[in-house]
């Protein structure tokens, strides 16, 4: 599977989420294995363009995250332009263009979903960033607009032509926002109308749903979203699964734990400076925050992550009630040590 001349190992990749892919997570899944492709939250054009720090951060990302596309919003093709440029010095392998938020704060500024409904000034930003990089330059769209306004087979045909080199379809409108589900047939009809790979998005939460989507729509790849918050090991049985192989027993409870933990010390030593690998980031970046700021960060980001990662679990209500009373972060390890690493308490 390609994107331009970038070779991807899978073909599946994770979605960009606000708030939740951040450096550390996709760290942790590309560990786990079977995870092509990641896609950073998305970055403003404007606050890369202004050097603003804070949006930075969102853009940072290590080596072993690679291959890295970081997804950009705007609404203005010379800043967009910028933008990709600043992005490429950063050594990202893909810029990604996001064409499907819904959020009246994006979309209310020419950007995010709201680009489909100018479609020919969405193509204009294509054009301006294919032509100020040389790496791919790839849109994320939803299905339209609204049910009247279903226009994703257009508007990727015309992204085409101004140079993107695949797009990703999530297929429900802006006005669905996360309800109804989405429509892979209208994935399928985007993939028949260009020749640039299309990869399909929504709704994958189980291993077999990725690989049977892969199989049977005739999009080249897929984006996982919420289904990796649930399950980050859903890339690596997604692989085996294809592979024909069976897969093996569910992820043990331990692992679960451990994967928590992980995403804890990767986020203490992000916010302390500590060396993080080779990490990839535009000049004035990371002031450390002052100690007790930063285990509130923390703690407020397991508690994103918690949201979707205890759903399913034996006594996940009450570990995230638990997770959002706790106020500090050896508190917090301590209860997910006992949550996953004393069966006992499992059934809870
Ligand atoms: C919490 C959250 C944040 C998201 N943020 C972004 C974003 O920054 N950019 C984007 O293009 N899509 C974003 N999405 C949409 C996802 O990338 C994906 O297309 C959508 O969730 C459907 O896929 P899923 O069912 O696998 O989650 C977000 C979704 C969620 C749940």
């Amino acid at each position: 599977m390609k994107i331009g001349a970038l070779t991807l190992d899978q073909p599946v990749a994770l979605a960009p989420m606000a708030g939740m892919t951040d450096t550390a997570f996709r760290r942790l899944v590309k560990r786990k294995g079977g995870c092509g492709l990641v896609v950073t939250e998305m970055v403003s054009s404007e606050g890369l363009v202004r050097g603003i720090d804070r949006t930075l951060e969102y853009a940072e990302y290590t080596e072993e995250e690679r291959p890295v596309s970081i997804q950009i919003f705007g609404g203005d093709p010379a800043v967009m332009a910028d933008a990709a440029q600043i992005v490429e010095g950063m050594g990202a392998d893909v810029v990604d263009i996001n064409m499907g938020c819904p959020v009246p704060k994006i979309a209310k500024h020419q950007a995010g979903c709201s680009l489909m409904r100018e479609p020919s000034h969405a193509a204009e930003i294509v054009r301006a960033m294919a032509s100020a990089v040389k790496i791919p330059v790839t849109v994320k769209m939803r299905a339209g607009w609204n049910e009247k306004e279903i226009n994703a087979p257009l508007l990727a045909k015309m992204v085409e032509d101004a140079g993107a080199a695949a797009v990703a379809v999530h297929g429900r409108t802006a006005a669905q926002s996360y309800t109804g589900e989405s429509d892979w047939s209208l994935i399928g009809r985007v993939a028949g109308s260009v020749a640039i790979p299309v990869f399909g998005s929504g709704d994958c939460v189980l291993p077999d749903q990725v690989v049977s989507r892969l199989r049977d729509t005739g999009a080249r790849g897929v984006l996982v979203g919420r289904g990796a918050l649930r399950n980050p090991w859903i890339f690596s049985q997604a692989a085996t699964l294809a592979a024909g192989r069976t897969l093996t027993p569910d992820v043990a409870l331990e692992d679960r734990g451990a994967f928590l933990l992980d995403y804890i010390d990767l986020l203490m030593r992000e916010r302390v400076g500590e060396s993080a690998g080779f990490r990839h980031t535009a000049p004035g970046v990371t002031a450390p925050e002052p100690a007790r700021g930063r285990e509130r960060w923390v703690i407020n980001k397991v508690r994103a992550l918690g949201a979707w990662y205890t759903k399913g679990l034996d006594g996940g209500a009450q570990l995230r009630v638990a997770i959002n009373s706790t106020d500090s972060v050896g508190a917090l390890r301590q209860l997910i040590h006992e949550f996953f690493g004393a069966p006992a308490l499992v059934g809870g």
